[in-house]
């Protein structure tokens, strides 16, 4: 029956639902076209009885406007979707930067100093952090007891006196020496632990880059000269720097180096205490004994050896007052360093 169609049809095109654009057209051509469905019940229609004509012809056209209706609102409702799809990738919307990190003031610093000996013929190789005695004190000629061993607190891992977190880098002398024959020119950088009380001047865990040059004939003007090029480089052209005999078990003799005031250029301040000079290292020409302990005859070679701590340089490189910022990690702070290094 006609009329059971045209009620089915007013259902189904009630119901209607499409999203795209072609979706869309693909139902129109379906429902309204020349040879779509309300168009052949227009066909039908022609073959309906006469006293059924008025009411089924009333009927029809409404099915042709209602489906009329609803391919118009589900085109505008497509039109609609699209356009705030196309507001969803503004691509004329300026990005949002995502902040990058950038290297910690000490990573900045320690890759300067390796840079700098570096220009000067250093090649640079690491040691562990986790030592046994040998290594951090016996081999450099710390002999048992001796009280110079209690100038550098030790952690030492689980009460075996043996095995120990090194106090310096100048362990790393020794596993030099043992990996390779003079001539040896080579800086070590790392990490230093010791049982110290945290405070604004030190740290439990610090960094530290020792150097070593075993050579003939190596004399302390070589070390002297060799640490004007460093200061001269890290910390300016017009930098000076003085040599204060000083004592240290694997160096004979021994010196502390200070550098001119960073700060006030020598006259006297807050940050040199008023006597104008910094302490930056401790250097020395290596003992006789180190040599011995370590296969290397010291009558035919003889060597110099600094150790310097990169978290005291880059105080004074950058005037920080505090060492325990470069432990916070506080990005206020760190974001206030930058370096091509
Ligand atoms: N190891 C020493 C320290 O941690 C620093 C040092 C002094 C290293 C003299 C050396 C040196 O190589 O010759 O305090």
């Amino acid at each position: 029956m006609l009329k059971d169609k045209i009620e089915a049809l007013k259902a189904e095109i009630a119901s209607l639902k499409a999203q795209k654009a072609d979706e869309v057209e693909a139902l129109r051509i379906k429902y309204l076209s020349k040879k779509g469905e309300v168009s052949a019940l227009f066909e039908e229609f022609k073959t309906v009885t006469p006293e059924l004509k008025r009411e089924l012809g009333q009927k029809l056209n409404e099915l042709k406007s209602l489906a009329q209706d609803r391919i118009a609102e589900l085109k505008a409702m497509s039109a609609a979707a699209n356009a705030q799809n196309r507001e969803a990738i503004d691509v004329s919307r300026p990005a949002t930067s995502a902040p990058i990190g950038g290297r910690h003031p000490i990573s900045i610093v320690k890759n300067e100093i390796v840079d700098i000996f570096g220009r000067l013929g250093f090649t640079v190789a690491e040691g562990p952090e986790v030592e046994d005695d040998w290594h951090v004190f016996t081999a450099l000629n710390f002999p048992p007891e001796h009280p110079a061993r209690d100038m550098q607190d030790t952690f030492f891992i689980n009460t075996n006196p043996d095995i120990l977190l090194r106090t310096h880098t100048s362990s790393v002398q020794v596993r030099e020496m043992e990996r390779q024959k003079p001539p040896i020119r080579a800086v070590f950088p790392g990490r230093v632990f010791r049982n110290e009380a945290i405070s604004a001047r030190a740290h439990c865990i610090f960094h530290q880059v020792e150097g070593l040059y075993i050579a003939k004939n190596v004399s302390f003007a070589d070390l002297k000269q060799v640490l004007l090029y460093f200061a001269k480089e890290m910390f300016g052209s017009n930098v000076e720097i003085r040599l204060r005999p000083s004592y240290f078990p694997f160096t004979e003799p021994s010196a502390e180096m200070d550098v001119s005031c960073t700060l006030c250029g020598g006259k006297g301040c807050a940050v040199c205490k008023g006597s104008g000079w910094l302490e930056i290292l401790g250097c020395g020409m290596v003992d006789p004994a180190v040599l011995e302990n370590n296969g290397i005859d010291p009558k035919e070679y003889s060597g110099y050896a600094f150790g310097m701590g990169v978290e005291r340089i880059a105080m004074l490189r950058y005037g920080v007052d505090d060492i325990r910022n470069f432990f916070e990690n506080d990005v206020r702070f760190l974001q206030q360093f930058q370096s091509a290094l």
